[in-house]
Formats: C-alpha cells, structure tokens, sequence
C-alpha cells in the first residue's frame, strides 16, 4: 500500500480529541492529583523515577492483581504496562507469593550464597544454552558490568552501541538515544550524544553508536575504528529493538553482527533486559538461534523483585572466574529475589506460559490490523512473544532514523488517552510497547482491540 492511499489525519480534530480525552482523564483522576501536591513536598517532581513523570501528574497506583492494576482513585484497568515489561507473571501470582511469604520468614538477606541462587542459575544455564552467570539487582547494573567483563576482556576502552537503544541509566550507555530528527546526523558517522546532564563527554565518545539492522554501517565503523585504534571491546544491542515501540531485526541481520564481531575479536553482549523472560523461554537467544558472548537479564526475571542478571561463555565470563575483575554487589543473588525468580522461573513460566502468550499477542495484533485495514490508517502492528505495539507510521521503521522521521506522535498520545479513559494501563512515552500477561485472556486483548477500534474512527469520521 501506498503511503498516499492512507487516511488523512484531520490535525484540528485530532487536537479536538486529545484536548477532551485529556480532561476527562484529569477528571477521573483527581486523587491521582492529590496525591502529586503531596508527593512534590518530599519526592523530586512527585515521582521515584523520571520515567514515572506524566503532565499534568502521574496516575499513582495502589495495588495490582492478575492482569489488573487499580489507581488511588478506585479505577480498576487492565495492564498493559507491567511495569515496564517486568510483570508478565500477573500481579501477585499465588506461586511467587507463596515462595517470597515462605522466605520473607526465613530472613531476607545475608550478602552470602543461598541454594535459590544456585536452582536459578542452574535453569537459566538450561534456558540461555550460556554456561556461567552472576546477579545484579538491575537492567543497568547488568549492562554496566556486563561492558566491564567485556572491556577487561579484550583490554579495550571503546564500545559500540545501537543508536537509539536504551541499556540503562550508567554513563557508558546513556549515549545517542532521544535525540530530535534534525541532529541524528551522518548514518555512517553518528554521534557519541550524553543523553541529559551530568554525563562527561570524554565518557560518552568511549561509546560509538550505529544505526540498527544495518550491517554495512556497522562494519566501515568498526574497521574506521580499527584504522583509528579504537578497535570496540563489545557491541551492546537488543535482538530486536524495545524501546522505540517494537523494531524487529531483518532477516540476516543478527546473524550478520554476530559473524562480522567474531571475525574481529569483538565481544557480542545481547542485552534482554526486555526480551529475556518475555518472548520465550531462552528469550531472544533462542527465538532467533543467537550465540552472544554475554546476555544481560533483569525485569521480569525477578517476578516483580529488583532483580537482574548476567550470563556468558565460560572464556568471556573468565576475568570474573579469575578475580581480574570484581563483580560485585551487597544485594547480588539476594534471598527473597532467588525465592520469587526461582519460583517463577520453575513455576510460572512455563511452556504453556509461553503458548498462551503467544496466541494472545497474535490475537491482539490481529485484531489491531484489522482495525487498521478497517479505517486505513497510516500504521502497522508489530510484536513478539509477549510484546507489541501498533507504529503510527505510513511506512516500516527499521532504526531510529526511520522511527523518528515517520512515527505520528500525536496518535501515539491519543491512543494512549483513550486506553486510559477506558480501563487500558498503558505504557507511558511514545516509544513505549505493550506486555502482556500469562493472566490476560482474550476477552482482555479485545478489549485493547474495541478501544483501538473506537479510537480510529472517531479520528476518522
Ligand atoms: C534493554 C534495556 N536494557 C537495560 C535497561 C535498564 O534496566 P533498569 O531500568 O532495570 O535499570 C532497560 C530498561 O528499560 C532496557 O529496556
């Protein structure tokens, strides 16, 4: 389909529906409201993560169970948002609860090693195929020390990044991600950009970004660095891109990467902070056959507990296994996580997990394309194992680049609005996906489905 065969986006009536979604979500909200005058007082800007930040206050909730969340204001919605993809268990699943009661009475830390840790690492060797692991609490601090194991490795400062990619809040990686389409710059020259304040920018140009799904620009990078002495310790990147709604890699990409870092001696470090317990079993890796020197695990691994990991091959994890370099961390492999990941991991998601997930994501997505096809609207929808989305943009996104040239933030905001006002929790940003939950049903997803369908044609009408 042509990009002149869409339906025209009435920009005036769009801003109609924003402006009158928006106060009816304020109005349904006002305790939500309260409670940000309150918060303001003592938490920075209200909230416990810049990420939480919502105009005009963010919707705070009191409590989550199966695939519902319900807000300080009564509203009972279905999540969507699972807490940043980490909740793809449901809220207070019965088996993880039960596992982090029976440990809460055992104690609750003692910076030393329990058999849990031992259990969970024994399944994420089965799950990953990689023989060795540590823990973290977190996706950053696994990116963080998953970029030192990598630089001690090979005895090299720079790294390579996705453009684009988020890997966490460290300094090593907040580099070359949000930037406004007019200062993306030369494809084949991108930018070391600290993402914020506060990051040095001798930190940062230690971090060479490249555009995804792109192999050409990744190797005359990679061989100008060589030519410039800066040969790369690691490339750092997600199997499929999570953080500008769903970008999946296009076939022969990964493998490429993975070919062209091992013909260089460069460590391959796939980051599944977001696709690691929620797209399979063995997570990217082993949905598209992937063999990275390191993966770094955290959000869902921990069933709702700070939780975060690192796994690798027996040579690259080998400056860990030799003391060269100090992977550390009083809370690493702390109790009650090992209690609720082993439980989830051995009890929760399962094969049968899995497939339900499965079938719900095609169904929802389905469904989305169906409304799609129904009012011709400029977009797609795209997703994998738990996740999706649908990109508002007339043609495929492939890279940042493209996503940033093409995606119609304004539906993206609208959509989210109605999702909200109709008992959908959404993911914040525009660059956000869904997750699903093992406790959604398909009742749920048409829901999702309904409201999208309302949405189009209000703003098509
Ligand atoms: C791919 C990826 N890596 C790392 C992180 C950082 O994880 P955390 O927020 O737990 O530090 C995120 C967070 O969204 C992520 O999406």
């Amino acid at each position: 389909m042509s990009a002149t065969s869409y339906a025209t986006i009435d920009r005036s009536r769009l801003a109609e529906l924003t402006a009158r979604e928006e106060t009816h979500l304020n109005a349904e909200t006002k305790g939500s409201g309260r409670m940000f005058e309150r918060a303001q007082k003592s938490l920075s800007s209200g909230v416990a993560s810049s990420y939480q930040l919502r105009d005009p206050w963010p919707i705070y909730l009191e409590r989550g169970e199966g695939a519902y969340v319900w807000d300080v204001d009564g509203n009972r919605m279905i999540d969507y948002h699972n807490g940043f993809g980490s909740m793809v268990q449901g809220h207070a699943h019965p088996a993880i609860t039960k596992a982090v009661t029976e440990r809460i009475s055992k104690g609750t830390h003692f910076a030393a090693p329990t058999e849990d840790a031992v259990v969970v690492a024994e399944e994420l060797q089965r799950r990953w195929g990689l023989p060795l692991w540590r823990y973290v609490n977190s996706g950053s601090e696994a990116t963080m020390d998953a970029i030192r194991i990598a630089r001690a490795h090979t005895g090299r400062d720079t790294i390579m990044k996705i453009f684009g990619s988020y890997h966490g809040h460290h300094d090593y990686v907040m580099v070359s991600i949000g930037v406004p389409y007019g200062q993306i710059g030369d494809r084949d020259n991108l930018a070391s950009l600290p993402y914020g304040e506060g990051i040095p920018q001798s930190v940062a140009n230690m971090t060479v970004p490249v555009p995804f799904n792109d192999i050409d620009a990744m190797e005359s990078r990679i061989l100008r660095l060589i030519r410039e002495d800066r040969k790369p310790a690691c490339v750092i990147m997600e199997a499929a891109m999570m953080n500008l709604g769903v970008i999946l890699p296009e076939p022969g990409y990964l493998e490429a990467v993975r070919e062209l870092t091992r013909q260089h001696g460069i460590l391959l470090i796939v980051d599944e902070v977001k696709t690691g317990i929620c797209i399979a079993p063995g997570g990217a890796t082993s949905k598209y056959g992937l063999e990275p020197d390191l993966v770094t695990l955290a959000k869902a691994l921990g069933g709702g507990l700070p939780s975060g990991a690192i796994g690798g091959t027996e040579e690259a994890l080998s400056t860990v296994t030799n003391g060269k370099v100090y992977q550390v961390g009083t809370y690493n492999g702390n109790p009650l996580v090992m209690a609720a990941a082993r439980a989830n991991l051995l009890e929760v998601m399962t094969a049968d997990a899995y497939a339900h997930l499965d079938a719900l994501n095609e169904h929802l997505l389905k469904g989305c394309e169906a409304v799609i096809a129904r009012y011709n609207l400029p977009g797609y929808a795209v997703g994998i194992g738990s996740k999706g989305c649908v990109t508002f943009s007339p043609s495929k996104v492939v890279d940042y680049e493209s996503f940033k040239a093409n995606q119609d933030g304004e539906v993206s905001d609208l959509a989210w609005l109605y999702n909200m006002n109709r008992g959908i929790f959404m993911t914040p940003g525009r660059e956000e996906e869904w997750t699903l939950s093992i406790t959604h049903t398909l009742e749920d997803c048409d829901q999702f489905i309904r409201v999208f369908d309302e949405m189009a044609r209000d703003l098509t009408s």
